[in-house]
């Protein structure tokens, strides 16, 4: 009983945090801690008028402080209803109006970590290759070579098997930035969403042309291409998500 009081004397001037790790001490201060008094009294010093309501806003003032006093770390995706098994890119490259790259590539061809870059590139585009951000990446077999100074541009549209739709992902971009400690060129284009996205914008698919590091005297050598959504997607489920949000037509 005295412990009981000692508690309840207690915990009115602990923070939140501690509060919550108090529950799980044991069932005891458990059933002490969970008294909404005490939460109410946390959520009317961060947030003072959503109090001064008779009852609190949410089921209880514990639920409202534990969800919005931190900002949520992660966020668990459910499964994306697309796969890469579904997809198939079709990547067209031109050097002013000619066409040096003009393929269809199947989505697990593209995936992360199908391909490993071959050895003799700079470190700078080795380590952005190995970071753990979501890209793919295709090699360019053979190799082509794009003198210094011809516009290169790029169109990258992308089919679905599951709905046999189409869409744009890049729609005649120039590689107009040289990234020269990464030895690549990038190119982007915003992305087009479906309708029933219509609050959603401003998000790029970008696209690298990888060199080789003894890229120079006016060539680059480029040995690869890299596709990747890192303004909004960071891992496979992700990208997906994103992927079917797009106006398929
Ligand atoms: C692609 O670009 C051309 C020329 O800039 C434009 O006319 C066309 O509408 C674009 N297509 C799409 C699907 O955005």
């Amino acid at each position: 009983m005295a412990c009981e009081e000692i508690l309840k004397a207690v915990f009115p001037l602990l923070e939140g945090r501690d509060l919550a790790t108090c529950m799980s001490v044991c069932k005891q201060w458990r059933e002490i801690a969970q008294d909404d008094y005490f939460w109410k009294c946390l959520c009317a010093k961060r947030w003072p008028s959503i109090c001064k309501q008779s009852s609190p806003a949410t089921l209880t003032y514990h639920k409202l402080f534990k969800t919005f006093y931190r900002r949520q770390q992660s966020r668990t995706f459910l499964p994306p209803c697309l796969s890469f098994s579904d997809l198939e890119f079709y990547i067209d490259i031109w050097t002013e109006e000619k066409l040096i790259f003009s393929e269809v590539v199947p989505g697990p061809v593209l995936q992360k970590g199908k391909w490993a870059p071959p050895t003799g590139i700079c470190d700078v585009l080795r380590f952005h290759l190995e970071s753990p951000d979501y890209k793919m990446t295709l090699p360019m077999q053979p190799r082509f070579n794009i003198p210094l100074g011809e516009t290169v541009s790029v169109s990258v549209l992308v089919g679905r098997k599951d709905s046999k739709k189409v869409a744009c992902l890049i729609n005649k971009s120039v590689f107009d930035y040289i990234d020269r400690s990464a030895y690549r060129a990038l190119a982007f284009d915003y992305l087009d969403f479906s309708p029933a996205h219509p609050f959603v914008s401003g998000i790029r698919a970008w696209i690298s042309l990888l060199f080789m590091d003894h890229s120079h005297e006016g060539v680059f050598d480029v040995f690869g291409i890299e596709l990747d959504f890192c303004d909004a997607a960071n891992s496979e489920d992700q990208v997906l998500w994103l992927l079917d949000m797009l106006d398929w037509k």
